[in-house]
């Protein structure tokens, strides 16, 4: 029998080297046959960059949740993920004076990270936090007028070693997908936190997922 959902969830996924993947194949797994989930990998789909534009807004109008998974790649998102931004985000569907197609709609960010979170202060090698330099999808979902959710994040991947190390994240992720598909969405309280992880560990004695 199926179910109606409060939010379908539309996973827009890139890794250019899958088959050295140690983390997103993990989290892929843990998620991509779940109900009420279309999940959806660009370089499979699209060995040959032509993404299918039509297609692809055409699965945006069908979610609610986007959420765009990825390894985080020289402080961004591998090549075809920008591809996909660039071209299906299009003047007229996405933003601009009659583009409203996705207004209402959340997007969140969905990324495993090489260095730990320390590397990511003042003080560390990369100085500015996580959050910083995902401001350019933050403000995209704003310019669409989405809301962007507080991103799921890995860090320090070398550090997780065991097959139970990651599965400690991908189960998280799993939860993650379940909680935003089923329940509604407490917007106001999860911008609080930087990262959704910090809020579902926030929530979890009273989140029966
Ligand atoms: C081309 C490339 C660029 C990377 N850029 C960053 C980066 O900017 N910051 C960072 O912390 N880690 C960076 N890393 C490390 C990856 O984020 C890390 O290896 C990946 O998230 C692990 O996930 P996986 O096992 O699914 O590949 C980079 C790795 C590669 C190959």
């Amino acid at each position: 029998m199926s179910r109606n959902y409060k939010n379908k969830i539309l996973v827009i996924f890139a890794h250019p080297a899958l088959e050295k993947s140690r983390i997103n194949v993990e989290l892929c797994r843990a998620i991509k046959n779940l109900d009420g989930i279309t999940f959806r990998d660009l370089y499979e789909i699209y060995p040959d960059f032509l993404i299918d534009v039509k297609e692809e807004q055409r699965l945006l109008l069908d979610h609610d949740i986007i959420v765009l998974q990825h390894p985080f790649y020289w402080y961004s998102c591998p090549a075809i993920i920008k591809e996909w931004i660039d071209l299906v985000l299009q003047y007229g569907f996405a933003y601009g004076h009659e583009g409203t197609a996705l207004a209402g709609k959340h997007m969140m960010s969905a990324i495993s990270v090489g260095a730990s979170e320390d590397a990511y202060t003042e003080n560390g090698v990369h100085y500015y936090h996580v959050r910083e330099f995902l401001r350019p999808f933050e403000r995209t979902a704003a310019l669409c007028n989405m809301n962007y959710i507080p991103p799921f994040v890995v860090h320090h991947t070398s550090d997780l070693v065991t097959v139970e190390d990651i599965s400690v994240f991908s189960d998280l992720y799993k939860k993650v997908l379940i909680s935003l598909r089923d329940k509604d969405i407490d917007i106001k309280a999860m911008n609080e936190f930087k990262y959704i992880n910090d809020y579902m560990l926030d929530q979890y004695e009273s989140w029966s997922v």
